[in-house]
């Protein structure tokens, strides 16, 4: 069983030679934690699918600690340009036609990619998670750092008890909890009006704001591989827009509406998106048949934590280990 290591500059650094050497750490970011390895070494990107049990090869983000260096991997179109400007360093992920020969260093394996002409870049905003980017010099795949089909991360201690005994990973870099708590907001950023892959916070009005254009929804099926509607599974059935729960239930409460836990008792997104994942693996863990969800707003994040809640409570086959019946846009 391997433990979270608070992330000092020393273990940062410790981190980023492990990463060289084509081993896996987890790192925090803003959004969830990633299960990282260089994303140009084929071996270490084999070690990610087969850590988070994946049966099949979806194709993961590239994270890197600059705009630049990101555009080295990725072909900057005018609204991927516009966007890196308004969110970059943050919670947003561009989907870009791939450089297949960089300036510098190798490009980003097809395995990273799934064999894909795109690719997905981020460059998070967390300042240890970009100094440890910044130290690996290698972009780095990372996937959220769940067994697959399982709830994310949003703290070191859930990646001991999601993959602390993956014999892949060498070390767990504790930067704390994740301020955002949902994945980062997938776009299209290939033709020229955005496409929204992932909802997150990262918002449509904030997308419009940037480029002029309102994002689309993506064609059903179409861009995203692997998409299926259920995901982010805790082991018991998820409700909805519960307001009275049964005696049984475990109940997840919002502003007014309480509950064993309560997302954000003030009613705040931001907290509870932050709270969702956490919370979820509390309801899990506490007596009770059922986790009942009270009613949260669909408008700005409330779009996200809706999105993640729907794929939760989606019916999904008992074979939790499947990837493609479980991931969202398969990650
Ligand atoms: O916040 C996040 O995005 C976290 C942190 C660690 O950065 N990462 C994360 O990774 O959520 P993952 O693998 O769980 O989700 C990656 C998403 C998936 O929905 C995947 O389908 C999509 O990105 N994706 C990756 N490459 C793509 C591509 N070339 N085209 C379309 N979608 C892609
Ligand atoms: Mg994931």
């Amino acid at each position: 069983m391997i433990n979270a290591t608070p992330a000092r500059p020393a273990q940062i650094t410790a981190a980023a030679d492990a990463i060289r050497q084509g081993q896996l750490v987890a790192f925090g970011t803003e959004t969830v934690y990633g299960l990282g390895g260089d994303a140009t070494n084929p071996d270490a990107v084999a070690r990610i699918y087969a850590a988070k049990g994946r049966p099949a090869f979806n194709p993961l983000i590239s994270h890197i600690e600059t705009t630049s260096r990101a555009f080295d991997f990725g072909l900057p179109t005018l609204i991927g340009q516009q966007l890196a400007d308004a969110f970059w360093p943050g919670p947003m992920t561009l989907i870009l036609n791939r450089i297949m020969a960089p300036n510098h260093g190798p490009a980003v394996c097809d395995l990273a990619t799934a064999g894909l002409d795109s690719i997905a870049l981020r460059v998070p905003a967390k300042a240890q998670a970009r100094q440890f980017l910044a130290e690996c010099g290698c972009p780095v795949a990372a996937p959220s750092a769940n067994r697959s089909g399982r709830i994310s991360p949003t703290r070191a201690t859930h990646v001991m008890e999601e993959l602390g005994g993956a014999r892949e990973l060498a070390m767990i870099l504790d930067m704390g909890p994740a301020e955002d708590g949902v994945e980062s907001t997938v776009i299209d950023a290939r033709g020229e009006v955005p496409l929204v892959l992932r909802p997150g916070s990262i918002t449509p009005n904030m997308i419009e704001m940037a480029t002029g254009f309102a994002p689309q929804a993506p064609g059903q099926g179409i861009i995203s591989p692997g998409q299926m509607e259920s995901h982010y599974a805790p082991s018991k059935p998820v409700a909805l827009n519960i307001t009275t729960p049964q005696a049984s239930d475990v109940m997840i409460g919002f502003g007014p509406i309480n509950g064993d836990v309560n997302l954000s008792p003030a009613a705040d997104l931001v907290e509870a998106a932050a709270n969702l994942y956490h919370m979820m693996r509390q309801a899990d863990m506490m007596a009770g048949k059922r986790i009942a969800i009270a009613p949260v707003p669909e408008d700005g994040l409330g779009i996200a934590i809706n999105d993640r809640l729907r794929r939760a409570a989606a019916d999904r086959p008992l074979d939790h280990t499947s990837e493609h019946s479980n991931e969202y846009p398969s990650g």
